[in-house]
């Protein structure tokens, strides 16, 4: 919930939410459910060298923790991401990966990707869960009194798809669809399930209402599952099964290579569908998942506040939805052919224009040779719910030399994920892989070099108070 948007709370209070599980009944058997879940777990463990590697990544982190960290001004304030959301409602012991739904038949594919039983094994994607390709049209309701001041930001994220891929969303009151039910928490269904019954659920309670929360629940109504359960994670993560209930391990599920798609998506830390590092932590005072040595860059950058654009290419791809444009065009600095006007190109943050050959306008321009501190001071009120603020700052070092950038939050909201506020920083010289994404003013960032003289940072909040210092200087 975000600290500063209290919406809906009367309204929900008379609606009154759906019963969570009688719901869910109808779709999957929830004893058998819990009984895969729980056989899940036993299988989930780490191999000693993996124990070893959690340990110094362990100690590592716990250097970064600042001792008595004081935010700017004062008061602070904790907002909570999906799976807290979902804990705290009661309604994750029903509920697969933190926020999945399954129906039986999903179920009974998972336990045979798990078991040797080869004849029946099937990728969930062909199991005829899918919307149709190529301008897939997703018909929706609200469930009956469903609050209305809750609308338009559920409206907003299916916008937000609609821009940038070729979903359509169509209210329906027949049909089969999609309904928007009132819920404690935020779970989805994952892809179309049965067409025989009439609508599926896609529960949205009133702590769901962020436009990047309900992007994530409408990516599982696509048909995705998460970035941390892909089968090449443990080449990217550690997840430290120790600093985990019982009972929460099996969300740290791994799907089989076999029987999912990448769609050539690299791993991103940073995408709208990776859990934040801290999600079913034991200890909230130590990550669950640890970035890998290699990526320790990441750790803090997990799960990002809204779709990235590789999350946006994934949809794209699962949807064929290039197939709208007869032919192609070529894009700069890794765009993408705009299926909503194919005489465009869709570009990664940091760059614009029809071909993606234009620095974003908005942004500023600051050399530096020597080292210098910026201060960010945003204090702002937002309007809308769905309304980011957002500054961009172009860090340019003279020709040939890196900049180097340690940033720090200053407070005062923190979080499990970024979603409230943050910077992303864009650092690669590949310009399509997210940023990294720092939030919590509790921890250490790391000093991050860029790989070309330019480095990229996107400040955001949703208001508040928000100020970010970053310390940089152009080295070789
Ligand atoms: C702290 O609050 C005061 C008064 O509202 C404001 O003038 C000042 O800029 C704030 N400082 C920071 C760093 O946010
Ligand atoms: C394996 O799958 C086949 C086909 O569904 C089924 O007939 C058989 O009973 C299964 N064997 C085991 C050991 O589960
Ligand atoms: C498509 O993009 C081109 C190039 O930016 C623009 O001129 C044109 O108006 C756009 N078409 C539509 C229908 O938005």
């Amino acid at each position: 919930m975000h600290c500063t948007v209290l919406i809906a709370l009367v309204a929900s209070i008379l609606a009154g939410p759906i019963d969570f599980e009688s719901d869910l009944k109808h779709n999957v058997d929830l004893g058998r459910l819990q009984k895969d879940l729980a056989s899940l777990e036993e299988r989930l463990t780490n191999t000693p060298d993996v124990e070893a590697e959690i340990s110094l990544l362990k100690e590592a982190y716990e250097k970064t923790v600042i001792e008595s960290p004081t935010p700017i001004n004062g008061s602070t304030c904790k907002d909570e991401d999906i799976n807290e959301i979902n804990e705290k409602a009661g309604e994750e012991k029903d509920l697969f990966e933190g926020d999945v739904l399954l129906t039986t038949e999903q179920l009974s594919l998972i336990e045979n990707i798990h078991s040797s039983n080869r004849s029946r094994r099937q990728a969930l994607s062909d199991a005829g869960y899918s919307w149709g390709t190529v301008n897939p049209v997703i018909p929706y309701s609200y469930s009956a009194g469903y609050a209305m001041d809750r609308r338009p930001t559920i409206e907003a994220a299916m916008k937000f798809w609609e821009k940038y891929t070729c979903v359509r969303f169509k209210p329906a009151t027949s049909g089969y669809r999609v309904e928007v039910r009132e819920s404690a928490g935020c779970s989805s269904y994952v892809g179309k399930i049965d067409d025989r019954k009439g609508t599926q659920g896609l529960n949205l309670g009133q702590n769901c209402m962020s436009i990047g929360t309900i992007c994530h629940e409408l990516s599982h109504t696509f048909g995705f599952f998460h970035v941390q359960s892909r089968f090449d994670r443990d080449r990217y993560v550690d997840i430290d099964f120790n600093n985990i209930l019982s009972g929460d391990k099996h969300n740290f599920d791994l799907e089989p290579a076999d029987k999912t798609t990448l769609r050539d998506i690299p791993y991103e830390f940073g995408s709208n569908m990776h859990y934040y590092h801290k999600d079913f932590a034991r200890d909230e005072s130590k990550p669950a998942i640890y970035a890998k040595p290699a990526y320790k860059v990441y750790q803090e950058g997990m799960m990002g506040r809204l779709p990235t654009f590789y999350d946006i290419l994934g949809v794209n791809k699962h949807f064929n939805c290039a197939a709208n444009c007869k032919s192609s065009i070529s894009c700069s600095n890794g765009g993408i052919q705009d299926v909503n006007n194919c005489s465009k190109c869709l570009c990664p943050l940091g760059w614009a224009g029809d071909k993606c050959t234009q620095a974003p306008r908005e942004s500023n321009t600051r050399l530096s040779t020597t080292s210098s501190r910026y201060f960010m001071h945003n204090t702002d009120q937002f309007s809308q719910v769905f309304k980011y603020i957002v500054k961009m700052i172009l860090i340019k070092a003279p020709a040939g030399m890196k900049v180097q950038m340690t940033p720090k939050v200053l407070g005062t909201r923190w979080s499990n994920s970024c979603d409230p506020m943050g910077i992303e920083i864009k650092f690669l010289k590949d310009a399509r892989p997210s940023g990294l994404q720092v939030c919590d003013w509790r921890v250490q960032q790391p000093t991050i070099t860029s790989e070309t003289n330019e480095m990229l940072v996107q400040a955001y909040t949703l208001g508040d108070q928000s100020v970010v210092e970053m310390q940089y200087k152009a080295v070789n």
